[in-house]
């Protein structure tokens, strides 16, 4: 099957356009690289776009891009789509850098945008805020989980990687170990999303600087059982919840099957697996996530 490679961006709806790109720009710390009558196009560096922002009556993240590989046919993952009997439409020059885009929803109601990007960018890092290396996963509550982890694995070739027991799963697209996350709550919507920053120090200067302009942590810094990233949470003004993370397991060799060893990890070799619904699984060093976090 062709499967996607990589997540290339998240778009949200905003009710106020103007405070969310300052929070993108001058906070993140991500380039601002087009904007139009209804959206703002932010950018980390190769890509044209990783967030888009559109004006919307309530925060949410309404749709979420990935790529297929350079020399893959997008003709023939429609039709492998079409095969999966999901309904499928295509947009042509939908974005800038975006010439031909299939559309289709996941079982959850997003819009998922697959396509080849055409060009890259250039543009260099900026050298205010946060800046992340990159756009890492898009996190979700969903109604039923299962149903929505076998879509991702069956039409966009994800993997699974962990389960948190039978509610909390972990899916990967590439070496990451996860790229989308889905929590069985009983309701469709975004949970966080997450910005990869480079170390420790990057992490620890990133709350210093979000504290400096007024954001509190919701959550951590800390470390996640399951991935074992280095975290920390905190909503964005719309009140969305945002991750900087490091240190991401990584399955560098999908044959070999485990993740780069680490440290930190308590299994050798740590393979895929159901956690149990245990206090490490979500946090190594301290407590679990509070109750603000599910809101
Ligand atoms: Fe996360």
């Amino acid at each position: 099957m062709i499967r996607v490679r990589k997540i290339a961006h998240a778009s949200y709806e905003t009710p106020d356009l103007d405070q969310q790109t300052e929070y993108y720009t001058n906070i993140l710390g991500l380039t601002l690289t087009a904007k139009d009558k209804d959206a703002v196009y932010l950018a980390n560096t190769v890509d044209h776009h990783s967030v888009v922002l559109r004006k919307g009556a309530q925060a949410q993240c309404a749709r979420v891009g990935f790529q297929i590989a350079p020399d893959a046919d997008l003709n023939e993952f429609e039709k492998q789509t079409q095969a999966q009997g999901v309904k499928t439409s295509r947009k042509k020059d939908p974005e800038p850098s975006i010439s031909d885009m299939l559309c289709f929803k996941d079982p959850k109601g997003t819009d998922i945008e697959v396509f080849k990007r055409d060009d890259f960018y250039h543009q260099k890092y900026q050298s205010k805020g946060v800046v992340p290396h990159k756009l890492g996963h898009v996190a979700f509550h969903c109604e039923d989980v299962k149903k929505v982890s076998k879509f991702y694995v069956d039409v966009l070739g994800f993997r699974e990687s962990d389960w948190m027991a039978d509610f909390f799963v972990f899916l990967r697209c590439g070496p990451d170990h996860h790229t989308i996350n889905l929590m069985g709550t009983g309701s469709n919507r975004h949970f966080h999303t997450a910005f990869e920053v480079r170390n420790w120090g990057h992490l620890q200067e990133a709350c210093d600087f979000l504290s400096l302009n007024g954001y509190r942590t919701l959550w951590g810094p800390g470390r996640h059982g399951i991935g074992h990233n280095l975290f920390a949470y905190h909503r964005s003004p719309n009140g969305m919840i945002t991750e900087l993370f490091t240190e991401l397991d990584q399955m560098q060799d999908e044959e070999l099957g485990y993740f780069a060893p680490r440290p930190w990890h308590r299994d050798n070799p740590q393979r895929p697996k159901i956690w149990e619904k245990d206090p490490n699984a979500s946090n190594l060093w301290g407590p679990g996530p509070p109750e603000e976090m599910m809101k």
